[in-house]
C-alpha cells in the first residue's frame, strides 16, 4: 500500500491539524511530569525530547508507523547480515565490527567475526608499536606526525573521533587531508619530515580522486626526500576493500588493512578505517568506543519500541519532515571538541536517505532527509540563532552537551552549559508580547518607545528542539552517541523505504569531473557541455593562462 495512503499517515496528517495552536509553552504547563513522560537515560546518556512539539498521541502514531513499516523486522534482517543493501548486493554489518556477541555470524557463508577480531588485534599491536617508539622510520626515527588520507567516511569518523578525544591525546601527532586543493597538504609539507611522518591511505574503493591524488602527492613528497620505494613501504598504511589497487600503489600488504563489502563509507569508523584513535589514544580507547556503540546497539534491538532512543529521534524526525513541512535540521553541539559532529552527520544521514526512489525502484511521493546543518554553540549564537528564534521558518534542532567539564576550566563550562540550557528554554517558551512589555518597563523605557520596539522583541517561541546530554565525552559515550544517530538513520530509512547505504547520487558529478579534467588542461574540446559551464571553464583557461577567452556571439 502507498505510504501516504494507510490509515496511520492519514491519522498523523489529520493529528497534525488538531495540534496545530498548540504552544510548547502550554504543553508544558498542563502537564508537570513532561519532561519525566518525554525523557530517557541510557548509561550516562539522557534524551531529553519533551521539549518537541508532540503529545503521547503523537508518538503513539509515529510508533504504529514504525510497526506498520515492519522496523522490528528490517532491524532483525540489517543485523542478521541480509542483503539490505539491494542495489549493490551487500549487507550492513557495521554493528558486527563491534559486536562482543561469541554467536557466529555468517555474511555470504563467511563467518565474518574472526577477520573482524584479527584485523582488530593487528590494528591495535601497529598503534601500540607506533605510540611506543618501536615502530621505526626508515631512517631509524620513531613516528611523530601521521597524516591520514582520505575523504567522506573515509574520514569523517576518525576526524569526529580523534578530535572528541583530544583530551586523552597521548601518541603522535594526527593530521587530516581530505580535500585536493593542496592547503591541508602544504601545511603538513611545511611543518614535518618525511623521516618521522606515517601516511594512512583510507579509501574503500581506492579510485576516489581526491583520496588517489592527495596520496600520489604525498608519495612524491618521500620521493623527492630521496625515499625509495621500501622507504614508501615503511612510511604507509593502507585501509581499503581494493587490495590489488593498494598493493599496487606501494602499500607492503602486512600493513593493508580491509575494510569488507558489507561495512558502508560512512559506517566505517569501527573498523581499520579507526586506526588514527588507535595511534593518538591507545587501542584501551577504541575498545571504549566500540564497546559505547555496542550498548547502544543492544539497546536498539532490545528495548521497546517506545523506549527506543534511536528509534524516537528517528520517528520525531519523520514527525518534522513529513507531517509539519520542516525540511531543515540543526545539530548544535555545545562542545568544540564535538565540532566535527554537524559535518559527520551531513554524510551520514543526508548520504543515507537523501533519496527520492524507494529501495523497490519507485518514486517516492513524500519528503526524505532534511537539509542538515550546524554549528559548535556558543558560536552559533553569535551566527544563525537570530533565525532559529524569530526567523520565519521554525528549524527542529538537536542540542548536545557534555556534562563534565575540561580539567581546570570549570567556570568556563558552567558558563557554556548555562548557554546551552537556556538556548532550548528560550525556543520552546519564547517570550509574549506581555513579557516582552513588562521587560521593557522594568528597563525604564518611555511608553512609546516601548510600543515601537515591541515587535521586534517578541519571541515566538513553539520552536522544537531535543536535548542529548552526556555524562562526560569518554570514548564509550562517544560510541553510543555516534550508534545512536546511525540506527536513527536507519529507522528513518525503513520508514522511508529506502536502502539507506547505497548512494548512487554522487556518480554523475564525479563522471563529469573526470571528464572536464582534459578540457581544464585545454586538451579536448568543450563543445559537449552546455553553454554555462562552457563559458566558466574558457574564463578559468583565460585566468589560468593569461589569454583571453573566446567572444561569444
Ligand atoms: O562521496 C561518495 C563516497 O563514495 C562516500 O560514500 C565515501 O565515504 C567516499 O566517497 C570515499 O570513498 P572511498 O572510501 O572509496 O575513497
Amino acid at each position: 500500500m502507498a505510504l501516504k495512503q494507510s490509515s496511520t499517515w492519514v491519522a498523523l496528517e489529520q493529528h497534525r491539524q488538531a495540534l496545530a495552536g498548540r504552544h510548547l509553552r502550554d504543553l508544558f504547563a498542563c502537564d508537570s511530569s513532561r519532561f519525566q513522560q518525554f525523557s530517557l537515560e541510557l548509561d550516562g546518556l539522557l534524551l531529553d525530547y519533551s521539549k518537541n512539539l508532540i503529545t503521547a498521541e503523537t508518538l503513539q502514531l509515529l510508533l504504529e508507523l514504525a510497526q506498520q513499516a515492519d522496523l522490528e523486522g528490517w532491524r532483525e534482517r540489517m543485523f542478521s547480515g541480509e542483503l539490505v543493501n539491494g542495489t549493490e548486493q551487500r549487507a550492513a554489518l557495521h554493528a558486527a565490527l563491534r559486536s562482543s556477541d561469541q554467536t557466529r555470524l555468517l555474511v555470504a557463508g563467511e563467518d565474518v567475526r574472526s577477520s573482524v577480531r584479527d584485523t582488530l588485534t593487528q590494528i591495535g599491536a601497529l598503534a601500540d608499536s607506533i605510540r611506543n617508539g618501536s615502530y621505526r622510520g626508515y631512517a631509524g626515527a620513531p613516528i611523530s606526525d601521521v597524516i591520514h588520507i582520505g575523504i567522506g567516511g573515509s574520514d569523517l569518523g576518525p576526524r569526529l573521533a580523534v578530535e572528541a578525544l583530544s583530551n586523552r591525546h597521548d601518541g603522535p601527532r594526527i593530521h587530516f587531508v581530505s580535500n585536493i586543493d593542496g592547503a591541508e597538504l602544504a601545511a603538513c609539507f611545511s611543518q614535518f619530515q618525511v623521516a618521522t611522518t606515517l601516511v594512512i591511505v583510507v579509501s574503500k574503493s581506492f579510485t576516489t580522486l581526491e583520496t588517489r591524488a592527495n596520496a600520489e602527492a604525498v608519495k612524491q613528497w618521500f620521493l623527492d626526500a630521496g625515499a625509495d620505494a621500501a622507504a614508501i613501504q615503511r612510511h604507509f598504511v593502507g585501509v581499503s576493500s581494493n587490495r590489488e589497487q593498494a598493493l599496487a600503489f606501494g602499500i607492503a600488504p602486512e600493513r593493508l588493512f580491509p575494510i569488507w563489502d558489507w561495512v558502508g563509507g560512512r559506517y566505517s569508523l569501527w573498523s581499520a578505517v579507526g586506526l588514527p584513535v588507535a595511534i593518538g589514544c591507545g587501542m584501551q580507547a577504541c575498545h571504549e568506543l566500540l564497546a559505547g556503540a555496542e550498548a547502544m546497539d543492544e539497546h536498539f534491538l532490545q528495548a521497546p519500541l517506545a523506549k527506543n532512543l534511536p528509534i524516537l529521534l528517528g520517528l520525531l524526525g519523520v514527525w518534522y519532515v513529513n507531517f509539519m513541512g520542516l525540511r531543515s535540521h540543526a545539530v548544535i553541539p555545545y562542545s568544540e571538541r564535538l565540532r566535527q559532529l554537524p559535518a559527520y552527520l551531513q554524510q551520514l544521514e543526508m548520504e543515507s536517505n537523501g533519496k527520492s526512489v524507494d529501495r523497490y525502484g519507485t518514486p517516492v511521493d513524500y519528503a526524505t532527509v532534511p537539509v542538515l546543518w550546524g554549528q559548535t554553540g556558543t558560536v552559533g549564537q553569535h551566527a544563525f540563532f537570530q533565525a532559529l528564534h524569530q526567523g520565519t521558518q521554525p528549524v527542529p534542532a538537536d542540542f548536545i552537551g557534555v556534562a563534565e567539564p575540561l580539567p581546570g576550566y570549570e567556570e568556563l563550562h558552567e558558563q557554556l552549559m548555562a548557554n546551552f540550557f537556556a538556548q532550548t528554554e528560550a525556543l520552546m517558551h519564547g517570550q509574549t508580547a506581555a513579557e516582552t512589555r513588562e521587560q521593557m518597563e522594568a528597563q525604564g523605557l518611555p511608553a512609546d518607545r516601548i510600543e515601537a520596539l515591541l515587535p521586534f522583541r517578541i519571541f515566538p517561541g513553539n520552536r522544537p528542539s531535543t536535548t542529548i546530554l552526556l555524562r562526560e565525552l569518554s570514548p564509550r559515550l562517544l560510541g553510543m552517541l555516534i550508534a545512536l544517530y546511525e540506527h536513527k538513520v536507519f529507522t528513518q530509512s525503513v520508514i522511508w523505504r529506502l536502502n539507506a547505504f547505497d548512494q548512487w547520487g554522487v556518480e554523475l558529478g564525479k563522471r563529469l569531473a573526470d571528464g572536464l579534467l582534459p578540457s581544464l588542461r585545454g586538451g579536448s574540446e568543450l563543445a559537449a557541455h552546455d553553454a554555462s559551464t562552457q563559458g566558466l571553464v574558457e574564463k578559468y583557461r583565460s585566468w589560468r593562462a593569461g589569454t583571453p577567452p573566446r567572444q561569444h556571439d
